[in-house]
């Protein structure tokens, strides 16, 4: 079978679901969770690049899914956000949890009211999801991953919602630098001249961050932010379980909140002066191996990683409209001239294999890793601490699934267009600049391709045809 690169630029998303609050006096019920969600770090397929020899060897760090909810009172309306450290959600995950959080909690929690959304890490393992085309390269379903993310999510939840208390929501936006590039530069050009006039950049560089409160300690419980650039950080041929930039950016934003001491008057010092390695340093080299006896008190999960109660500060980095939104911002390169690749294709003498993006800190892909993630943390540690503008009325919310195969589309004053069912073509197999693709396609061909089958002396040939 033909393999499938990097499958996220035709699949958009098909559900929205957003909270809407208005009007009233900006007191909530408010909690947070966090869940560890690392799942097979040896041996299983990772989900994002769609390459059948990545396999899992290995943890980078772990993964989580983070949780909030905002309720209007005990049994109120309410919403309900995941952040997982994943590719993408999953809508047999998202069936498996609403099953769990009926038992426990009747009608509280439906597919209108809870959001789970992925950070688009594309170094955690895969085989969630039901659909075929996701499942191609993990030779199908993985019941270990299913398992870990689907537990994760139900166990976020249960915290957020046993931690409700009363608080309030601030928000605050602001621009992020040098964390993303537009990798399809010649495509962003056939937008119409007027609409590329309206922005500055051709990739969107706004963070919008809620920052959670308690109201009866004045402390900070939790914070996430949106900000658009790809999980692709660690490259496609990387093994280790990693949360990419954004878990890596959740990491830096916990840890400084823990070192911080908790508490609203120190929020403004800076991240270089109470990020403190060595300390870190120190605790990890004292965990020693158990040599396969059950962990003890300094070996237990709990030690060695964040507590699972829910209890700490929750800093979450979330995917926004991430579209073409690369965290290689160098650029991308030929590997074997080292010259800028074909802009108009994204390849090197007609092969896309040989085009790949560089990340800040190339080579070192686990370098850009943490320089993409310091570059989103410090821009949120900013907006958390300068944020001073409430949310406040009831809370409502919206979820819809759109078919896009038939969108329509207004051209001009006397034109409306519409969608086409979905299709499969030549610059899909080409993949990105992030993750190249199959050889002899490349970005930007405008030909027609599809299967087809035919009989020559006796074989039956599947063939990958293309027209103008
Ligand atoms: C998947 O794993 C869970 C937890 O280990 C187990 O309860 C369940 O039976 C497994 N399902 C399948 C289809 O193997
Ligand atoms: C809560 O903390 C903020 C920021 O430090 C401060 O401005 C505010 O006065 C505090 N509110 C209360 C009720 O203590
Ligand atoms: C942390 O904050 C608490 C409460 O404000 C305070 O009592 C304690 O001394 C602080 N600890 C350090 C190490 O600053
Ligand atoms: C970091 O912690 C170590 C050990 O506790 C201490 O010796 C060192 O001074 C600290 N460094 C900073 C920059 O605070
Ligand atoms: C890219 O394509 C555009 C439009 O098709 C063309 O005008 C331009 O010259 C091309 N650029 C390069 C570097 O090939
Ligand atoms: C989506 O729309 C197309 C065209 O109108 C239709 O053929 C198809 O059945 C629709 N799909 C779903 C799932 O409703
Ligand atoms: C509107 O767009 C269509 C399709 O591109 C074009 O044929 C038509 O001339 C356009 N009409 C106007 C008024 O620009």
């Amino acid at each position: 079978m033909h393999k499938h690169q990097h499958l996220l630029p035709i699949f958009v998303a098909l559900c929205a679901a957003f909270a809407l609050i208005d009007e009233v006096d900006g007191e909530y019920l408010i909690g947070v969770g966090s869940y560890d969600m690392t799942g097979p770090a040896a041996g299983v397929n990772m989900m994002g690049y769609a390459n059948i020899d990545q396999n899992t060897a290995g943890i980078h760090f772990r993964l989580r899914a983070r949780t909030f909810i905002v309720a209007e009172s005990s049994q109120g309306a309410r919403f309900a956000f995941v952040n997982l450290d994943a590719g993408m959600a999953s809508q047999l995950v998202t069936i498996k949890v609403l099953q769990r959080l009926k038992t426990r909690f009747g009608d509280l929690y439906t597919q209108e009211n809870l959001a789970i959304s992925g950070t688009h890490t594309h170094a955690g393992p895969a085989g969630y999801l039901q659909y075929v085309v996701y499942s191609v390269t993990s030779l199908g379903f993985i019941n270990q991953t299913f398992d870990a993310i689907v537990t994760a999510i139900e166990q976020s939840i249960i915290q957020a919602h046993n931690n409700l208390k009363p608080g309030s929501i601030l928000l605050n936006t602001g621009d992020v630098e040098n964390a993303g590039i537009n990798r399809s530069p010649s495509a962003y050009l056939f937008n119409p001249p007027e609409e590329r006039a309206r922005y500055t950049t051709n990739v969107d560089t706004t963070m919008t961050l809620l920052q959670l409160l308690d109201s009866a300690s004045n402390r900070s419980i939790g914070a996430f932010s949106w900000f658009a650039t790809h999980g692709t950080s660690m490259s496609r041929e990387n093994r280790l379980i990693s949360g990419d930039n954004k878990g890596a950016a959740a990491r830096f934003f916990e840890d400084w909140f823990t070192f911080s001491n908790n508490s609203l008057s120190t929020r403004n010092t800076k991240f270089s002066t109470i990020e403190n390695i060595s300390t870190l340093r120190n605790k990890a080299q004292k965990i020693k191996a158990t040599g396969g006896k059950p962990c003890g008190k300094t070996t237990s999960q709990g030690f060695k990683v964040r507590k699972n109660d829910g209890s700490r500060f929750v800093g979450a980095f979330c995917q926004s409209n991430v579209g073409d939104v690369t965290p290689n911002v160098l650029g991308a390169f030929c590997t074997d001239t080292g010259k800028p690749c074909d802009f108009n294709h994204s390849s090197c003498n007609g092969n896309d294999q040989l085009c790949v993006g560089r990340g800040p800190g190339y080579p070192d892909e686990i370098l850009s890793t943490k320089i993409i993630g310091e570059r989103q943390f410090e821009k949120a540690m900013e907006l958390f601490s300068s944020a001073t503008n409430p949310l406040s009325g009831k809370i409502d919310y919206r979820h819809a699934y759109i078919n896009f195969t038939s969108i329509e589309v207004q051209l001009n004053e006397s034109t409306v267009v519409k969608t086409c069912p979905a299709a499969v073509g030549a610059g899909f197999a080409a993949g990105t600049t992030d993750g190249p693709g199959v050889f002899g396609f490349q970005q930007g061909d405008t030909e027609v391709c599809t299967w087809q089958l035919a009989s020559i002396s006796d074989h039956d040939l599947l063939s990958w045809v293309c027209r103008p």
